[in-house]
């Protein structure tokens, strides 16, 4: 196939692209070139430079494509992240619809759950069992949460209107290869928001880059994939040292009547439908942890 990777001088997109160049075609586009000091795989690629608010550039990205690992987006909660977020990536549905483009893999968020660390109000989340799974309500506040969200409705309409098949990949926190070596667990008391009572940093899950770039590929090759869907890439346990079910009781007692079930380390998020659907499993996992307790 011939692929278009947005967002293609990120950071995500160097795994993304060193996991589909060698079975397809592949072409990046980004507002900004990529990093001068880029030595991967993207360095031999062709490279479009163009904004995905401008429909004009994503008319001429998707010209001749068959699928899109999308990626690119502002990464964050920011006075421009709805507006560009949401805009660029309808405008490139228009596009790939005007094309004829036929898969899409999207870079959603772990966040469009609306469960942190932007969250804006002290509401509790109304989380309905453990470990969360794509059934969960969402509850997006912030303008990052919401974009994602958006993008994930968006999607689903351009596959209900014109059958562009879409996988929403709700990706964690992408940690980088070398953030495995180095990696102390942070002390307790950091973990939560300062002046925010009940919410988290994160909800202690990470993803290795390999393994979140492996669920672009299995999405965009897999023949027998649903047509629309959202899934968590995940992994598997947590990065802390403590029990699962400690640091609830510690930081969420009100989720601690959810948690019977959850295991030793286990991660608050289910990846078994991406397991069964796509035959996703993360392989890079943190050696056993010690030690973060205070
Ligand atoms: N890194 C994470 O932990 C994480 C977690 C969950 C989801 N995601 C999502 O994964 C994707 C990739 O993340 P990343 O970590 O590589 O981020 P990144 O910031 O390194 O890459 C995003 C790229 O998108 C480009 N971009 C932004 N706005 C654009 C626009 N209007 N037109 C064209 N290009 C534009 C940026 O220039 C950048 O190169 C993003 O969509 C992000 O929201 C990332």
């Amino acid at each position: 196939m011939r692929i278009l990777i947005t967002g293609g001088a990120g950071k995500l997109a160097q795994y993304v692209a060193q996991a589909l160049c060698a079975r397809h075609s592949l072409v990046l586009m980004d507002k900004k070139p990529l990093p001068e000091e880029c030595e991967d795989v993207r360095r031999d690629l062709p490279f479009l430079l163009g904004d995905l608010t401008d429909k004009e550039a994503c008319l001429r990205a998707t010209e001749g494509v068959d699928a899109i690992a999308h990626l690119g987006a502002i990464p964050g909660a920011g006075p421009e992240t709805f507006a560009v977020n949401t805009v660029g990536t309808w405008n490139l549905y228009e596009a790939a619809q005007h094309h004829g483009v036929k898969r899409v893999a999207f870079a959603s968020s772990i966040n469009a759950l609306g469960l942190g660390p932007y969250r804006i109000s002290e509401k509790g989340f109304p989380l309905q069992r453990l470990p969360i799974d794509e059934e969960q309500p969402a509850d997006p506040q912030d303008n990052y949460a919401l974009s994602k969200y958006v993008n994930e409705i968006t999607a689903r309409a351009f596959h209900s209107a014109y059958g562009i098949r879409t996988h929403c990949l709700r990706l964690c926190a992408i940690w980088r290869p070398s953030w495995f070596k180095d990696y102390h667990p942070r002390p307790l008391e950091q973990l939560k928001r300062p002046h925010h009572e009940g919410y988290l940093v994160s909800t202690w899950h990470y993803v290795h880059s390999v393994d979140a770039a492996e669920a672009f590929r299995l999405s965009l090759e897999k023949e027998d994939a649903p047509d629309f869907a959202v899934y968590y890439v995940v992994a598997p346990l947590t990065n802390r040292p403590e029990p699962t079910q400690e640091l609830i009781a510690r930081f969420l007692p009100q989720w601690l009547p959810l948690a019977q079930g959850i295991q030793g380390n286990q991660g608050l998020y289910s990846t078994a439908k991406i397991e069964r659907e796509l035959g996703w499993r993360a392989n890079h996992l943190l050696p056993k942890l010690t030690g973060g307790a205070s």
